[in-house]
């Protein structure tokens, strides 16, 4: 007879090297980032407990962990057969402090493709993680009364525990879902988990000789704002929504509310006003075709831990107005207490620090994204300029 193993789910553990060095680092920084952001963003965890925003990758004593998770990611992505043409994205990655009796809920990590965690401080009597059978309680629940097998694990309970040791990664597939038990020691156990997306590897050309954006101060005063605010009310937002209509909180998960009839009353005087930036801008600068005017205007709100990951507004492969996009404007109307600033890949490190009422202006297809808000709400308007002709 001829075994075949059938729905087998991976998993993929490595003990990662300078990890010593690596930890003492990371556990400086964590408790850190816990003493200034004590509230964190509850999530599975559970009892004494802190799980960080998810932007740890910006932090920069987990650049060395980054890079260790990418490579082994990458690795992970050959050894199942979907490397080609795509590259790893870690899209989210948070610090984990169970504290004595803390633990995880059961949950799964969904809408991505990898997730994984990292230990950074694994005492004696820390709880393990476990991952769930996902074929459930059926293969278990006849269970043979003879021979070896009726005392292998694998074969007595529908869960796999790992336990956790300093400087040990464990990969698995987001769907799996698993949890973690109670912290039994006395010391505090701490971890870094993470999300794994794939991305194509094909970048679309990105704009070449001109400045990714250009800010302009001051376009809309502390009365426009005002009276912008009183127009939309309070009931104006909803769940932000990507591209093709779905929700895809991995990448983007701020609320957007679109202006109605934004180039007419009631917000036709807004629309003049970041039209007629734009055309100064755009003749200056980046002498794109803006002929085809503004397209609905859209507020967008950004909570803590919100964000918008990197990405292009004119998407030509979808057509239609997201393809016509050629200029992009987006204005703060109200800046959070920490993060949320709009980056661009291309201008390295140099993000423009925008201010309730400042504008920047950039290309439709240059590379773009808003890191997290830590503390507070940031409410931006974004208009796409585009060129003229319908399809
Ligand atoms: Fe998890
Ligand atoms: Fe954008």
């Amino acid at each position: 007879m001829q075994r075949t193993d059938l729905f087998s789910t991976p998993l993929y553990t490595q003990d990662v090297e300078g990890a010593d060095a690596l930890n003492q680092l990371l556990r400086a920084d964590i408790v850190e980032w816990e003493s200034i952001d004590p509230d964190g963003m509850p999530r599975s965890n559970r009892s004494a407990s802190w799980h960080s925003g998810v932007n740890a990758f910006e932090r920069a004593a987990f650049v060395p962990l980054v890079k260790a998770v990418v490579e082994a990611a990458t690795d992970v992505f050959c050894a199942e057969g979907y490397a080609g043409g795509s590259r790893v994205r870690l899209t989210e990655m948070w610090a984990n402090v169970l504290r004595p009796g803390g633990f995880n809920a059961i949950h799964d990590h969904g809408g991505c493709l990898w997730s994984g965690v990292y230990y950074v401080a694994a005492p004696e009597g820390i709880g393990d993680l476990v991952l769930l059978d996902p074929r459930g309680n059926a293969p278990f629940l006849r269970r043979p009364s003879y021979g070896e097998a009726r005392k292998m694990a694998s074969r007595i309970a529908p869960l796999h525990n790992i336990s956790c040791r300093p400087g040990r990664l464990v990969m698995f597939p987001s769907w799996i879902q698993h949890h973690v038990e109670p912290n039994e020691s006395e010391e505090p156990r701490i971890s870094v988990s993470f999300n794994i997306e794939q991305v194509s590897r094909r970048r679309p050309a990105e704009p070449t000789g001109v400045p990714a954006y250009v800010l302009v101060p001051e376009v809309l005063s502390r009365d426009d704002i005002t009276c912008v605010y009183s127009q939309l009310g309070d009931s104006a937002w909803r769940a932000g929504r990507v591209g093709d209509g779905r929700p895809r909180p991995e990448i983007r998960n701020n609320d957007v509310f679109w202006a109605d009839g934004s180039l007419g009353e009631p917000w036709h005087w807004l629309y003049a006003k970041l039209a007629r930036q734009a055309e100064l801008v755009n003749e200056r600068v980046y002498k794109v075709d803006i002929s085809g005017g503004g397209q609905t205007m859209q507020f967008a709100r950004y909570k803590p831990g919100r964000k918008y990951g990197e990405h292009a507004d004119a998407d030509v492969d979808r057509g239609g107005p997201a393809a016509r996009r050629t200029l992009s404007c987006v204005v703060v109307l109200r800046n959070a207490e920490r993060g949320g600033a709009t980056t661009f890949p291309r201008a390295g490190d140099s993000t423009p620090y925008q201010v309730a009422g400042d504008a920047i202006f950039f290309r439709a297809d240059e590379r773009h994204a808003a890191l997290p808000v830590e503390a507070g709400v940031r409410d931006t308007l974004v208009v796409w300029f585009q060129r003229a002709g319908g399809d």
